[in-house]
This record gives structure tokens, C-alpha cells and sequence, in this order.
């Protein structure tokens, strides 16, 4: 990806935005709107256009007899790695250090040497399953498309760990974001569903439940997928992040207090299973609903 990266010209970020803003009215561009947004004259552009289709940045398709070109995620990718290095907030892009349901996080610097995790969400346009659910997602919104959805998810993830990291729950401190992208710091650990070797599980344990308090009552909100997938171990001083929020829903949602069970449910249960540690669920349930982790 960062290859990739350093291979774009200026020229060819011009056509790449021209692609993206085509998206809007029709996803396919034909050539003559992509001459007209970019300012480049087409045999200049039919170059550009097949260094672009060679990197997967664009996809193309005829239609009607007349080439169309649209952005792929690959080319949105790159569109929000410009922004963001334009922003001082990431400088290179480097190894993928995970894929999740519908994301690809990859490892980042930002200026002055923090490394970063850049977090690519990707709704839609990659399985069946995916797709299936985006179009449950998309009966309330028929006219969002696979990069709306996806740029929704990553503002509102990111506002989201943004103020939960300002009232000092455990999640990653977010750099900031682009487009479908998001940085947060990269958090040095294991994935809990690996089982690490802990210590002190009650503590780690009390420390996710402090951050669920504070989510639900500093911040208003329920994780709503918590898991041992979504928690991080840092490695230095076991302390527990919690990530992957888009998801999370209001606490006036008519869900929020059965999401908010479901949560607290999974995660003590698994404690106890794995853990050994004994807490009882409903009473941690009622002890988070009361505000007491506070302190
Ligand atoms: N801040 C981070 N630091 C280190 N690794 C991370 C970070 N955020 C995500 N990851 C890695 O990427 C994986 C997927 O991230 P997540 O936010 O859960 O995405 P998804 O929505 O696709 O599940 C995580 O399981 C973890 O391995
Ligand atoms: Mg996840």
C-alpha cells in the first residue's frame, strides 16, 4: 500500500479525484466527465487512467459500448492517505496488521515517530455476507453508497474514541481521520481472544468494565460488539483497550439496555471461563447501569 502510495503523481491524484467526485451523481465515469473534472486532456489521461487500472486504484467496465471507470477502495485508500499526510498526521503506511469484519488496519508513523494504527473501513463490495448486511443497514438509507457507509462509520468512530479517550476510558488515543479512514495510536499488545497470560485478570477485567461505565454514562454510549476480539492487552502493563466502535448505539436507543446486558454478559462470562475470576454478570450489569466503576 505504501508502495503504491509513492508511485501516485499529482496527475494522477487529479484523476482520482475527479473519479471520486464523479461518484456522487453516477458511480461509472465515462471519459469525457473525467476529462472535464480533471483538466486533463484525454490522451494524457487515458495513460493516467491505465497506470491506475494497473494498481487497482480504478475499476473498468464498459457500458453501453463506452468505457466507464469508477474508484475502487484501493484508490479511495490512497485519496485519504494524501489528506492525512497533507494533515500532519500520518507520514508512511506500513505493514497490514489486521483484518476484521469489515476493516484492514495497517501499521502507520506519524511525524515525530508515534507509530499509528490506520484503520481502512470497508463496508460493502467485498462478500456476500457483507453485502447482505449493508443492504439491512441501507433499508433506512436507500441512497447511501458502499464509501458513504463507510466514511459514516470512521466520523463516527472516530468521535466516538475520541471522547471516550478525553473522559480516560481505555481506548486508543485517535489521531484523526479522512474519508473512510481512521488513526489511532497503535497499541503494542495481544487480541484477547489469543488467551493471554494475565497477572491480575480482575483487574484487567474492572478496567473494562470502568470503560464501559464511562461509555454509557459520561459518553452516552454502548459498545454493542464487545468481545474478546474487540479488546487489546497491551503488552508493557496489561491494560486492556477497547477498540472497533462504529457500531455503538445511544443510551436512549430501545436497544441500548439489552445491548448493554449482552456486553457485559459476554465479556464477565468470559473472564470466568478463561480467567477464573467470579463475578456474578447480573449484578455487574447493575452495578455499570448505577454508575458505581466511577469512583
Ligand atoms: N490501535 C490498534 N493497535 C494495534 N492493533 C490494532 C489497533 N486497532 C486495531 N488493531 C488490530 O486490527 C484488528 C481489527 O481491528 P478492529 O477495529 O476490531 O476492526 P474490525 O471492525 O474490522 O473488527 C484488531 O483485532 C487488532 O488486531
Ligand atoms: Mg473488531
Amino acid at each position: 500500500m505504501g508502495l503504491i502510495y509513492k508511485s501516485l503523481t499529482d496527475e494522477d491524484f487529479k484523476v482520482l479525484l475527479a473519479l471520486e467526485r464523479s461518484l456522487t451523481n453516477r458511480e461509472y465515469a465515462p471519459l469525457q466527465v473525467i476529462e472535464k473534472i480533471s483538466g486533463i486532456y484525454e490522451e494524457k489521461l487515458q495513460l493516467v487512467l491505465r497506470k491506475l487500472h494497473d494498481l487497482k486504484l480504478v475499476k473498468r467496465e464498459t457500458i453501453s459500448g463506452e468505457k466507464m471507470y469508477r474508484l475502487t477502495y484501493l484508490g479511495y485508500d490512497m485519496l485519504a492517505i494524501r489528506s492525512l499526510a497533507k494533515a500532519n498526521i500520518l507520514e508512511a503506511i506500513g505493514d497490514r496488521i489486521g483484518v476484521g469484519k469489515e476493516s484492514e488496519i495497517y501499521l502507520g508513523l506519524a511525524p515525530g515517530g508515534l507509530q499509528v494504527a490506520v484503520k481502512f473501513i470497508r463496508i460493502g463490495k467485498t462478500s456476500f455476507r457483507q453485502t447482505m448486511r449493508v443492504r439491512v443497514w441501507a433499508r433506512d438509507k436507500p441512497q447511501t453508497s458502499w464509501y458513504e457507509q463507510s466514511k459514516i462509520a470512521a466520523e463516527r468512530e472516530f468521535k466516538a474514541i475520541k471522547e471516550l479517550a478525553s473522559y480516560k476510558a481505555h481506548v486508543p488515543n485517535p489521531t484523526g481521520y479522512n474519508r473512510h479512514v481512521v488513526v489511532t495510536e497503535f497499541i503494542e499488545g495481544v487480541e484477547l481472544y489469543r488467551r493471554p497470560s494475565l497477572d491480575n485478570p480482575g483487574k484487567v477485567l474492572s478496567e473494562i468494565l470502568f470503560t464501559l461505565t464511562i461509555a454509557y454514562h459520561r459518553a452516552g454510549i454502548i459498545h454493542g460488539d464487545l468481545s474478546e476480539y474487540n479488546v487489546l492487552i497491551r503488552k508493557s502493563d496489561e491494560k486492556p483497550f477497547i477498540i472497533d466502535w462504529p457500531q455503538y448505539v445511544y443510551r436512549e436507543d430501545p436497544s441500548a439496555r439489552d445491548l448493554l446486558k449482552r456486553d457485559v454478559f459476554y465479556i464477565v462470562k468470559f473472564f470466568n471461563k478463561v480467567y477464573g475470576t467470579s463475578l456474578e454478570p447480573e449484578s455487574v450489569f447493575n452495578t455499570i447501569i448505577m454508575g458505581n466503576h466511577l469512583g
